[in-house]
């Protein structure tokens, strides 16, 4: 099994691939840092993995992470587009777009329609967060909306969920998931996290965030759905949010 996880270099990213190669897959591990790839990949217990770097926030480096890909494998049995982030002040990208849109949704978009004849199972690391976006397909990069980091967030993980449901519209086998709250580097400088993190008990470790990710790219789950714990949960559904998001990530790509 060929199973590439983006943000494999820390968190639950890392947490999955440390699982999935001890399970037998070869890992490819996507993140922008050699340094920080490569000590992930030290402590596998499985098939010999590879390390690629590319930054989301640059959509010629995703294009470039696609091109090595495709060099490397005619398969890619698992692709994990689990890389995310929680930016406070609003950052735009050397591509103009806002750049949680752009590293929660657009890069994954990018890669993975760049892959698509490839893929054999996508699996995509939402939150629950996702229910409760707005998400404006007119206004992905929160331009015209009040700035608020967890609105925005909340609208990139509800891109999440409405992509799975778009993949598996298109026959690709595409899953998604909320890992719980994980205590990892995400979110770590807003007071909502800092406040999980303190209580005891909340914050749990990236195994456990991983766990969910690890069971559906190991054995498949019901294409389109949200999943919770392993199980299917109800997440924002809306076909037609689904096929303006599509097309309005469409257009941002260039395609
Ligand atoms: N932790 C939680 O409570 C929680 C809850 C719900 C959902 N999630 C989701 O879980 C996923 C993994 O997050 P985590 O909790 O494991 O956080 P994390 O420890 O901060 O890991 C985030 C990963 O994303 C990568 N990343 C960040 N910005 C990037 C960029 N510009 N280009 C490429 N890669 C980039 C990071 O790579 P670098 O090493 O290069 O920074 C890192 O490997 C995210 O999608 C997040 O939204 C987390």
């Amino acid at each position: 099994m060929i199973t590439v996880i983006t943000g494999a270099s820390a968190g639950i990213g890392a947490a999955a691939a440390t699982r999935l190669s001890a399970l037998g897959h070869e890992v490819v591990l996507v993140g922008r840092d050699t340094t920080r790839l490569k000590a992930v990949a030290a402590g596998l217990s499985g098939p010999k993995a590879e390390v690629l770097t590319c930054d989301f926030t640059s959509l010629d480096d995703v294009r470039r992470l696609a091109e090595a890909l495709r060099g490397r494998y005619e398969r890619i049995d698992v692709l994990a587009n689990n890389a995310g982030v929680l930016s406070k002040p609003r950052q735009v990208t050397g591509d103009g777009h806002e750049l949680m849109f752009q590293v929660n949704h657009l890069a994954p978009f990018l890669l993975t329609h760049s892959l698509t004849d490839r893929l054999d199972r996508v699996v995509t690391t939402t939150s629950m967060a996702g229910n409760t976006g707005r998400l404006d397909p007119g206004d992905l990069s929160r331009e015209r909306r009040r700035w608020n980091a967890w609105l925005q967030y909340g609208d990139t993980k509800q891109a999440n969920m409405l992509f799975t449901q778009a993949l598996a519209t298109r026959g690709v086998h595409a899953t998604c998931f909320h890992p719980g709250v994980i205590r990892t580097g995400f979110a770590g400088d807003t007071l909502l996290m800092r406040f999980y993190l303190a209580v005891p008990g909340v914050a749990k470790p990236p195994e456990t965030g991983a766990r969910t990710l690890v069971r559906l790219a190991a054995s498949a789950g019901e294409p389109g759905r949200y999943y919770v714990k392993d199980k299917p949960a109800r997440g924002r559904t809306d076909p037609g949010l689904a096929e303006r998001l599509w097309a309005a990530s469409l257009s941002a790509i260039g395609g």
